[in-house]
């Protein structure tokens, strides 16, 4: 049976006291609205409805390369208000799934079996709270059959007693959805078309009502304040990361750990407190990450150690390569096999040779440095004049001295020397020693002018 999705996401969030529209704010480094499409995408729906309302140029540009059908709520009447919206572009065949944006964690296989539970009856997604207040409540009948959803400012006080929810989750086939709409009424104590209302249409039509469950109540857990979306980021996190330890990744604390996109890491692998993963992360077998990181977009290869303080971005770091403390790999950074960056280096847009070592306080930008370079303390390439980026090519086994500027363009042939302080405008041939730097002139008292 086909499948069409809605997801409604007109409403404005007003207690997140945000100017940003709720379904763009962040949890693990994805818009609300962008971890429902997910869940939507996952279903391989016939199409994907988005009604949107409070900041709706904001919310289609962000997605504008999803495949989804936009559908602007002007007015934010209530969430029938919100489906009929969408009703003049639907199909009558199928079935059709409301979804939240605001209801960031809900996994297809749930909605799978809430989609094969139903078919052509109403299919309801229901969960029972310690604490049910300000949900829609499940009423029933002495034989356990779904009667009607009450919500809780109409609810009497027996009513509010019942801990069995509405999540807001439910699928209709189309046909009945585009029949029972038009009789939504508003005359209820927040003058809104209720969608749920449509439970005791069903019922009094005969159509049987299904509930089904989530594997887990956070699945359905809505966002409404900072508060929740924070409590929901570490409940996702947690999960995370008893998921890697299961995968035979040590975390010193699990408490302590966030990914913030899609981090595949191998088994064996050990990381301290304060470590963050942001898009798409790689980390081999072996790899030992100290306290307060921060890996973004990059391949850390088997072996190697990142210590401290250490933020690596867009880089590959080769198999036994040691990084940091404190050290920053941007952009465009690649070092092979065996490469050592020691404390405050950076490195950007550059190739760094097998074993080749940028040990202090550096800046290495557009550069090719072959095999077993070794750069001295302080080294720096001018990589930029103002207008353009020049590159810097040193050869295998050269070395750097201490505080020493490439002005770039500029090459230096391997085994080349640079004496300390100099600045090396010209290419250095294969194996030749060169200084550039004013002379010492030590001038005794006597001969030193006076004012
Ligand atoms: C709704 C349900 C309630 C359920 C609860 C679960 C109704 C009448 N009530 O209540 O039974 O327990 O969700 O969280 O359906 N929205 C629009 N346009 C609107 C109104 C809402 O797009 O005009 C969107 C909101 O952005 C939000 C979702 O629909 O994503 C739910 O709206 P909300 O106002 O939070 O519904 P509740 O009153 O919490
Ligand atoms: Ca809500």
């Amino acid at each position: 049976m086909s499948v069409r999705i809605l997801i409604l996401a007109a409403g404005q969030g007003t207690r997140m006291r945000s100017r940003l529209p709720k379904v763009m704010h962040h949890l693990a480094g994805k818009p609300l609205l962008g971890w429902v499409l997910d869940a939507a995408e996952a279903l391989q729906a016939a199409q994907t409805f988005v009604v949107h309302g409070h900041g709706a140029e904001q919310v289609r540009a962000a997605f504008s390369e999803r495949q989804v059908s936009w559908v602007l709520q002007a007015e934010q009447r209530g969430t029938g208000h919100a489906v009929q919206q969408v009703m003049p572009q639907l199909e009558d065949e199928g079935q059709v799934l409301v979804l939240y944006g605001d209801v960031p964690l809900i996994q297809p296989t749930t909605l799978q079996r809430l989609l094969e539970s139903s078919r052509d009856r109403v299919g309801l997604l229901t969960v029972e709270l310690a604490d049910p207040s300000g949900y829609g409540r499940i009423v029933r009948d002495d034989a356990g059959r779904v009667q009607r959803i009450v919500e809780h400012k109409d609810a009497s006080a027996a009513e509010r007693d019942l801990r069995e929810i509405n999540t807001g989750i439910l699928c209709v086939p189309a046909q009945r959805l585009k029949k029972w709409l038009p009789q939504l009424r508003s005359n209820n104590a927040q003058s809104e078309y209720y969608l749920t209302d449509l439970i005791a249409m069903a019922v009094a039509e005969g159509i049987g009502v299904v509930t089904s469950q989530p594997d887990h109540p956070d699945e359905v857990a809505g966002v409404n304040t900072r508060a929740q979306l924070a409590e929901l980021e570490r409940y996702y996190q947690l999960q995370q990361a008893r998921l890697l330890m299961d995968a035979g990744v040590s975390l010193a604390d699990p408490a302590r750990f966030d990914v913030r996109g899609r981090a595949r890491i191998a088994a064996d692998v050990s990381f301290d407190v304060n470590l963050v993963l942001e898009g798409e992360v790689e980390i081999e077998t072996g790899v030992h990450i100290e306290a307060n990181c921060l890996i973004r977009n990059s391949r850390i290869g088997a072996g190697a150690h990142i210590l401290a303080n250490t933020l690596v971005e867009d880089a590959i770091v080769g198999a036994g390569c040691s990084v940091g403390p404190f050290a920053r790999l941007r952009p465009g950074t690649v070092l092979a096999e065996g490469a050592k960056i020691g404390n405050f280096v950076e490195i950007k847009k550059s190739h760094i040779g097998a074993g080749s070592k940028v040990n202090h306080l550096s800046y290495i930008g557009d550069a090719e440095l072959g095999e077993k370079v070794n750069v001295g303390a302080g080294t720096i390439t001018a990589n930029y004049d103002g207008k353009h980026k020049h590159k810097t090519r040193i050869g295998d086994h050269a070395s750097t001295g201490a505080n020493s500027v490439m002005v770039a363009p500029v090459e230096i042939g391997a085994g080349a020397y640079i004496g300390a302080g100099s600045v090396i405008t010209k290419e250095v041939p294969t194996g030749n020693l060169a200084v550039a730097r004013g002379r010492q002139t030590n001038i005794p008292r006597d001969k030193q002018e006076q004012d």
